[in-house]
């Protein structure tokens, strides 16, 4: 029990990891996406603030929950109540939060997969070996079993390492080559014909979407979602920050990082798919919407490589090992969320409780491949849709009203001493309390009617 806990080494260990967690496939193929079917710059313009106004403070509540408790979710929440009854409720939302995150993991896992199959087959197209490519680029649930495992092989891996020798390390190193994958791409990209078309897509702003609830829904999910919100995943990342970090910039600090992805990978995604368009590739399915699922991924931009010849290949190469670089920072996250819990609160030592809890949720992971008509969208829409929005909510009413508001600014205080007369503090204390479960309340009923 009594195991030193981990902490980040340096601002700049935790500015990668807590980045690296954010980042992943939600920023790469999920936002560009959803902003080219819910009118290009008005999504856009609807996110970034989101992401300010109600992603921002959520995060902060649970960096801030996280420093101060230097525990999981579990304990944290626990620790923060003044009556058994929150104590339970506390210890209940932690858990849900568990169980949630492994859930994500478990569907996040396949897609990652995909990513790794592709990035293979890039390789195997370079050394001509053309059966094994058609192997890993056609779905079937052998594939995609193989490649699940390989990449809970290497997110085990990294997790067992620990926080200073395995997340901050391995984030710190795939954070920057990521920016740097994407860039390249997104310049090159932007010199092919018909790329103009999708910037024109994703930055001309069709206006009279902005307030369509639709468009708000989505915008929130995909705020959530890329902060990694509401199932304890920051708060743990929080935990291992050290005393001396002035939270809020840093804080602020990841959103913006996180955004910029998001942004940059506009600038690449929707000019690929109008190359494709202008190259003969469909864009559109039969309903006439742009194809924004798994086919964009795994059909769509693979053809388009195809096209472009042998230096497709290389493009391919990239693309992919962007793709898997953003997945693996943030399947670590996830895979640490139990972990922590098991090892703190449980005794269990860290190599046991990464390699069994990796076990489960790869098991999870099979069950769905085997039944993947059948559950998958199931999954990811409870765990994203459902659990991560209702989790958010609860922990903003800890943050607000459960803890105590001394306590709460003495914590800010650290490595940020003039908070009381700063911005932050005269906004987000009220924010917390009010406005962000009041967003979520209301975004989460009209997700049930
Ligand atoms: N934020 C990551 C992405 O955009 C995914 C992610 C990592 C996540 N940890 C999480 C999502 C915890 C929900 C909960 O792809």
């Amino acid at each position: 029990m009594s195991t030193a806990r981990g902490e980040f080494s340096s601002r700049f260990g935790f500015l990668m990891a807590a980045t690296g967690s954010a980042v992943g496939l939600g920023n790469i193929w999920g936002f560009p996406t959803n902003a080219a079917s819910n009118g290009g710059a008005a999504f856009l313009f609807t996110y970034v603030i989101l992401a300010f106004v109600m992603a921002y403070p959520a995060f902060m509540a649970e960096l801030i929950i996280g420093r101060y408790s230097k525990s999981n979710a579990v304990t944290a929440l626990r620790g923060l109540a003044t009556s058994p009854g929150a104590a339970r409720v506390g210890a209940g939302v932690g858990f849900a939060g568990m169980i949630t995150v492994t859930l994500i993991l478990s569907f996040y896992a396949i897609i990652s997969g995909w990513m790794l199959a592709y990035m293979f087959a890039a390789m195997t197209d370079i050394a001509r070996l053309e059966s094994a490519s058609t192997w890993l680029t056609q779905s079937g649930t052998t594939r995609d079993a193989v490649f699940a495992g390989i990449f809970y092989l290497l997110t085990i891996y990294i997790v067992v390492a620990g926080v200073k020798n395995g997340i901050e390390k391995w984030s710190s190193r795939l954070m920057p080559s990521l920016y740097l994958i994407l860039i390249i791409l997104i310049v090159y990209v932007l010199t092919l014909d018909g790329a103009m078309e999708g910037l024109r897509m994703y930055l001309v702003p069709d206006f009279s979407r902005v307030a369509d609830p639709q468009l708000i829904l989505s915008a929130m999910g995909q705020a959530f979602f890329s902060l990694s919100l509401g199932v304890g995943t920051m708060l743990i990342y929080g935990s291992y920050v050290s005393k001396k970090e002035n939270l809020p910039a840093i804080g602020g600090m990841v959103t913006v990082l996180d955004m910029s992805v998001a942004l940059l990978a506009g600038l690449l995604i929707l000019p690929a798919m109008s190359v494709a368009q202008l190259n003969g590739i469909q864009i559109y399915d039969e309903q006439g919407a742009l194809i924004a699922g798994p086919a964009l991924i795994t059909s769509v931009l693979p053809a388009l490589f195809d096209q472009m010849g042998d230096g497709g290949i290389l493009v391919a190469l990239a693309f992919f090992a962007l793709m898997s670089i953003a997945a693996l920072t943030s399947s670590i996250s996830m895979l640490e969320v139990p972990v922590a819990y098991f090892v703190e609160d449980r005794g269990v030592s860290r190599r046991k409780a990464v390699i069994v809890l990796g076990a489960v949720a790869a098991s999870v992971s099979m069950v769905i491949i085997w039944n993947f008509g059948l559950m998958f969208d199931w999954v990811v829409r409870l765990t994203t849709e459902f659990s991560q929005p209702l989790l958010g909510f609860f922990f903003a009413i800890f943050a607000g009203w459960v803890w105590n508001r001394n306590a709460l600014l003495t914590e800010i205080k650290q490595g940020y001493p003039e908070a009381e007369s700063g911005l932050f503090w005269r906004i987000w204390p009220w924010y917390i309390k009010f406005v962000c479960p009041l967003i979520i309340l209301a975004v989460y009923i009209q997700l049930i009617i």
